[in-house]
């Protein structure tokens, strides 16, 4: 696997950073993941738009321009096998005397992986928890610091489901690393974004293209009883894509199948990814 480290194409196992690399001793960095479907990168503009709102959150400035992320971004994919790729970007605040002050002089790191994503097929659906959602209040920065995420997961993964549906005052928020929606009344429902939430590309992208589709959808806050009555529960991510949820809490989901709503747009976002190709 080739890597990018600080202006350098390099093998991952020749990519070193300092033990004083404030991402290390702080987690105090932001990232995003990208999708590269044929070697075009899906939604590049929303992702950059959210790093540059996250590095403005954590006040460090964007070691890099548009076009310098872009050529870097496309460079890697080239140097990396697989059709369909993840990119992962990561941006600390760099190497510094340990100390909870930022440092005067800030030379960030910068550090940008990407590996094979494997084709989605028509899934079979996951089983997921509800658990209390027990992380920060500026869950819209997209943080490297995701220990409560990773605890969440864990939780879930232990029981023997895939994802954990985080809940804050009886309100449902999204997953560990993923966006939720829910079929109400036969309304795909997802929550407004708030700092309680990641503002999720592909989120954005399931509201955009289902309201082109005219099919109902809303962002409105959901209650945890809706849960109950939900027919259809989907998470979704750049790299999941839309995952129906067939099970929570040991329940079934409507039929315990993936739900019809989610195959309609299960297609129309097959279609988006393919609209890539024509708009060359
Ligand atoms: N995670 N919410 C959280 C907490 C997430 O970590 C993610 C994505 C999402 C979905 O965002 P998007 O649709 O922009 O990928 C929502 C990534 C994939 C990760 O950490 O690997």
């Amino acid at each position: 696997m080739i890597v990018y480290l600080n202006g350098k194409f390099l093998p991952l196992e020749k990519a070193k950073i300092s033990v004083l690399d404030r991402g290390f001793i702080f987690a105090d960095g932001v990232y995003e993941v990208i999708p590269a479907y044929d070697g075009k990168l899906f939604r590049l503009t929303e992702h950059l738009q959210r790093l540059e709102n996250s590095l403005n959150s954590i006040k460090l400035s964007n070691p890099l321009t548009e076009a310098q992320w872009i050529e870097i971004l496309e460079t890697l994919i080239a140097k990396n096998s697989g059709t369909n790729q993840s990119v992962y970007l990561q941006i600390t605040r760099g190497p510094a005397k340990r100390n909870h002050n930022f440092p005067e002089q800030v030379i960030p790191t910068v550090f940008v992986m990407s590996e094979e994503l494997k084709s989605s097929p028509p899934t079979n659906g996951m089983k997921a928890i509800t658990c209390n959602d027990t992380r920060w209040q500026n869950c819209d920065i997209k943080s490297i610091a995701l220990l409560a995420n990773i605890l969440l997961r864990n939780q879930a993964v232990e029981i023997g489901a895939t994802e954990a549906i985080l809940i804050r005052d009886g309100y449902v928020m999204e997953g560990a690393a993923s966006n939720i929606f829910v079929i109400v009344d036969n309304v795909a429902i997802t929550p407004p974004k708030s700092k309680f939430i990641l503002p999720g590309v592909t989120r954005d992208l399931i509201l955009e293209a289902m309201q082109a589709a005219k099919l109902p959808c809303k962002e409105a806050d959901i209650p945890v009883a809706q849960l109950e009555i939900a027919t259809e529960i989907w998470i979704t991510s750049s790299t999941k894509e839309i995952i129906p949820i067939i099970e929570l809490d040991g329940r079934k989901i409507g039929t315990g199948k993936p739900g019809v709503v989610w195959s309609q747009v299960w297609e129309i976002y097959q279609n988006y990814k393919q609209q890539l190709f024509f708009n060359d």
